[in-house]
């Protein structure tokens, strides 16, 4: 088995990151953990890659100002030194181009802490609360140019509790993604889930 090197890209506490990092330990996953990159220096999850014996690189945004395309073209070469075969964004807060969502294409997931196509973007605890459902979750995705709605690789739901708060919630749906993101990317990795054919699910 050749195992796919894989990038994780993080901006914070990269607690998706670890969890990939302690799945690809496994002898028979099929990925391994070969760097983590950030666009924010003092990312906490930095250190904790370098505990676990993974390469890090930083690629700050800030220098390139409005100039999207020259960050990505600097995340893309160090893919690209790294040998990179897929990438999971975790925790990752730069909006990407479609420039860079294309090269990538079907080689990039992203895990979202809701249950797509609900509540894409941000706060999602608090909209869903806000909401009033009673199934919250998470979402393991392929990333498409537009945000949050690219084909579903894996989701998994938790129940909402009476008394919740944000913080509750997301803690009980964070333990979902903790369990999804190593299952999804070991069923991309293997190659029994691709773009073609989620999207094909996806369009039922
Ligand atoms: C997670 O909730 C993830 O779903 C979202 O950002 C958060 C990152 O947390 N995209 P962590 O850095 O993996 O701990």
């Amino acid at each position: 088995m050749t195992r796919k090197r894989v990038a994780v890209l993080i901006s914070g506490r990269g607690s998706n990151m670890t969890a990939l990092i302690a799945a690809a330990r496994a002898p028979d996953y099929p990925a391994q953990i070969v760097l983590v990159l950030s666009n924010e220096p003092s990312a906490a999850g930095l250190g904790h890659a370098q505990q676990a014996g993974v390469a890090t690189a930083v690629v700050d945004h800030r220098p390139f100002g409005k100039d999207r395309e020259a960050f990505e073209r600097a995340l893309d070469d160090t893919l690209h030194a790294h040998r990179i075969d897929l990438v999971c964004l975790a925790g990752f807060m730069r909006l990407l181009t479609p420039w860079f969502v294309t090269r990538w294409s079907g080689r990039m997931l992203n895990i979202h802490p809701a249950l797509l196509p609900q509540f894409k973007g941000l706060h999602t605890h608090r909209r869903a609360l806000e909401a009033g459902v009673q199934q919250h979750g998470a979402t393991v995705h392929f990333v498409v140019p537009e945000m949050d709605s690219g084909p579903i690789v894996l989701q998994d739901s938790v129940p909402v509790r009476e008394g919740d708060t944000e913080a509750t919630l997301a803690a009980r749906v964070l333990e979902v993604e903790h369990r999804i993101y190593p299952q999804a990317l070991r069923l991309v990795a293997e190659g029994r889930v691709t773009l073609a054919a989620a999207t094909a699910a996806t369009r039922g």
